[in-house]
């Protein structure tokens, strides 16, 4: 990989300078050229906000259209859709800015990332030191056995795989674990992104920074234990 003119956005994406393109996955993220142009504004200006008027200026230089807010909002909108790992921070007045994820992360090398994406069970890490501590990485296993994209997990909680199933007294006990900071290992139904029905073995173990003591991520271990809870359902019945 040419380093020269790629540039790490996050983990696992790439911004390819000469090509101006965006790899996720090793995938193409698709953009328009107002996105593409609005990221390289946002890289060009990394940790530092931006004022939604320069945004404009720059992305809309004709000057024919007149400057609103809703127009920058929508484009930055549109864009964190596309690279929901991105984190554009928006500040009150109109101001934003691109983070860089890497430094908050730096324990997840590429190296660690390959061994995790081929292990056989699920594995999710979520950051805690977010608001509502989302997923920040999953593996493949854990994306096949839900049938979602890492696009449409990373950046949400967990809890959305419950879908309306929320009266499970396992939830109870992972609240309980995690206020404790302690692990845990419950069985959840789960649903898959086509409605299946899933059980799902989850064990969440919280990891602490060695030097400070402070809660840094959650792990999450998980296995698809359906074929199993679907016999002793079936035992259950016959007695
Ligand atoms: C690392 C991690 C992995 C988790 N994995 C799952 C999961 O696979 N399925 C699930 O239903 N909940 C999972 N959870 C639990 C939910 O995120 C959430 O903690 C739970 O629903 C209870 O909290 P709530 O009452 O806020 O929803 C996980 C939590 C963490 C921290």
């Amino acid at each position: 990989m040419n380093t020269h003119h790629t540039l790490k956005l996050c983990d696992r994406c790439y911004w390819d300078a000469a090509s101006e393109t965006v790899k996720l996955h090793h995938e193409i993220v698709p953009l328009t050229s107002n996105m593409k142009k609005l990221l390289k504004l946002l890289i060009g200006n990394y940790n530092k906000p931006i004022s939604s008027v320069e945004i404009f200026l720059h992305i809309w230089d004709t000057y024919e259209q007149e400057y609103t807010p809703r127009n920058v909002r929508n484009l930055i909108s549109n864009l964190r859709k596309r690279l929901p790992c991105l984190t554009v921070v928006n500040y009150y007045g109109g101001s934003y800015m691109l983070k860089k994820n890497r430094e908050s992360h730096p324990v997840f090398t590429d190296h660690l990332i390959d061994i995790l994406d081929q292990a056989k069970n699920g594995i999710t890490i979520s950051d805690p030191n977010q608001p509502d501590n989302p997923v920040i990485y999953i593996n493949h296993a854990f994306a096949n056995a839900f049938g979602y994209s890492p696009e449409e997990i990373i950046g949400k909680n967990c809890r959305f795989l419950q879908g309306d199933d929320r009266d499970q007294s396992a939830l109870e006990e992972i609240r309980q674990a995690m206020k404790e900071q302690k692990d845990v290992t419950v069985i959840l139904r789960n649903y898959h992104k086509s409605g299946e029905l899933i059980y799902n073995e989850v064990t969440i173990s919280p990891i602490f920074d060695k030097n400070t003591g402070k809660l840094k991520y959650y792990v999450g271990v998980q296995k698809d234990v359906t074929s199993i809870q679907q016999l002793i359902q079936q035992i259950k019945g016959m007695v």
